[in-house]
């Protein structure tokens, strides 16, 4: 949401259509999602893995994030200078607002249920999430590579077309073995097993537009995190999202600590590092102090990544030991999880290196101070 009040203004030259109606956006979300910790505490919960908060919370959302969609919805309809990446940007974010509603479909049947939560979870993170990824990468790649526009524009519409014909029939490989009829072996195992290509295109052409880009923008920092965030996220949700993705393995896996690998990976290289990329791009402009290219901030993006791919492996060991375990040998789920117990220590090792690389992320966003208040214009160059 922040990127979004960032980019939009940015590529429409425009300003934001309301600041107030942002703010009160920005309050009444943080209040929302306090509220909703607060409440799980108290047993005030749903049960339903990621679609958590209570359901008088929902309505609440959706009207919070129905403020926020018309903010930029309006900023964009206003301006003549609609770009691809904002245009893609936006759908990403509207078709993001429209997917949160089967989740609040009603049914007390469980398979029903998971059959629409599935709807929620899988086709924002495989879905309309690339779309936003992809139109994010895209203005930091216009910034930060000089390469023209027209060239990077050009891999975006690749990329939604990719994600459109694999990810939403990829739905699919969460229908195996939840009650759902059978054919969902075969399409769920067949288009998602296609899924890794949006990543693999996002990972080759981030790369692909640094070779390019003749003058380098001297936030190299903004860079390594936009470059990272493409290759970490072909890894986490490509690679290793296709080591569980065949319904034949996937019988083995479901439900383990493979599941927890992937996840941990994903979600760190395409959303975790597309929004730490974004704000060590933004941060500078916004606040005038250029604290890229410390020593401390280089840090930061170093022992995080190293701490979470580390996470990662002792994960894959654990979670490859249990599938082994509990479902080849046929040894009890508890039993096993006492065998498993020493894999934790290398998770604890390893979070605790990622832990320490965050921390110095966040000493340097704190050290960059309040923002000045106006954006110098001539401070981001578009080198197109
Ligand atoms: C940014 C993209 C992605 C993110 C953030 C992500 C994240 C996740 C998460 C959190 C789960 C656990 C869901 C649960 O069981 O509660 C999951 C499951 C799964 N993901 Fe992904 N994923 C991504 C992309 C992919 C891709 C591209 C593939 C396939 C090529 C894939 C294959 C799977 C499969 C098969 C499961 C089910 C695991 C099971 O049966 O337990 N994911 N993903
Ligand atoms: C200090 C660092 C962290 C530690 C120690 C940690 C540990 C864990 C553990 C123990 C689980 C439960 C695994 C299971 O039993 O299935 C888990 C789940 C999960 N974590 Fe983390 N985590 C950390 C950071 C993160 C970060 C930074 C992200 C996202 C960027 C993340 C995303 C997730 C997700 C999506 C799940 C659910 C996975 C699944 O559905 O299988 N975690 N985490
Ligand atoms: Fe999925």
């Amino acid at each position: 949401m922040g990127a979004a009040h960032f980019i939009i203004p940015d590529e429409t030259g425009q300003e934001l259509y309301s600041t107030p109606l942002a703010v009160a956006q920005l309050v009444s979300l943080v209040l929302v999602g306090v509220v909703a910790i607060i409440g799980f505490h108290f047993q005030w919960w749903e049960g339903r893995k990621f679609l958590e908060i209570p359901r008088p919370l929902d309505y609440l959302v959706v009207v919070n994030v129905l403020m926020f969609v018309a903010n930029i919805g309006i900023t964009l309809w206003r301006s003549s200078r609609r770009t691809t990446t904002s245009i893609v940007l936006f759908m990403g974010l509207l078709s993001a607002a429209l997917l949160y509603l089967p989740g609040m479909i009603d049914t007390t049947n469980q398979t029903m249920d998971s059959y629409w939560r599935w709807w929620v979870v899988h086709l924002w993170v495989e879905g309309v999430w690339e779309l936003i990824m992809g139109a994010i990468l895209a203005y930091l790649l216009i910034k930060l590579t000089g390469v023209d526009r027209e060239m990077i524009e050009k891999w975006l519409y690749l990329i939604v077309g990719l994600t459109f014909l694999s990810g939403i029939l990829g739905t699919g490989h969460h229908y195996y073995y939840i009650g759902t009829p059978s054919y969902w072996l075969w399409i769920g195992g067949i288009f998602s097993a296609l899924e890794p290509l949006a990543f693999f295109g996002m990972a080759a052409y981030a790369v692909a537009m640094v070779r390019r880009g003749g003058r380098r923008h001297p936030n190299s920092l903004a860079l390594s995190w936009t470059v990272g965030c493409a290759i970490m996220s072909f890894v986490g949700a490509g690679v290793l999202g296709f080591a569980h993705t065949l319904p034949q393995i996937n019988l083995y896996t479901h439900g383990t600590l493979v599941t927890a690998m992937h996840a941990h990976l994903a979600f760190w290289g395409a959303y975790a590092m597309l929004v730490l990329g974004m704000i060590s791009y933004a941060l500078p402009l916004l606040t005038g102090r250029k604290l890229y290219n410390t020593g401390v901030s280089a840090f930061a993006f170093w022992t995080s990544n190293i701490g979470m791919v580390s996470m990662t492996a002792a994960f894959a060991v654990a979670g490859v030991t249990q599938v082994y375990l509990e479902r080849r040998v046929g040894m009890d789920f508890l039993a096993v999880q006492e065998e498993l117990a020493v894999h934790f220590w290398g998770v604890v090792l390893a979070a605790a290196l990622f832990t320490i690389g965050i921390l110095a992320f966040v000493y340097t966003f704190v050290k960059s101070g309040w923002p000045v208040g106006e954006v110098n214009a001539s401070a981001t160059p578009e080198y197109a």
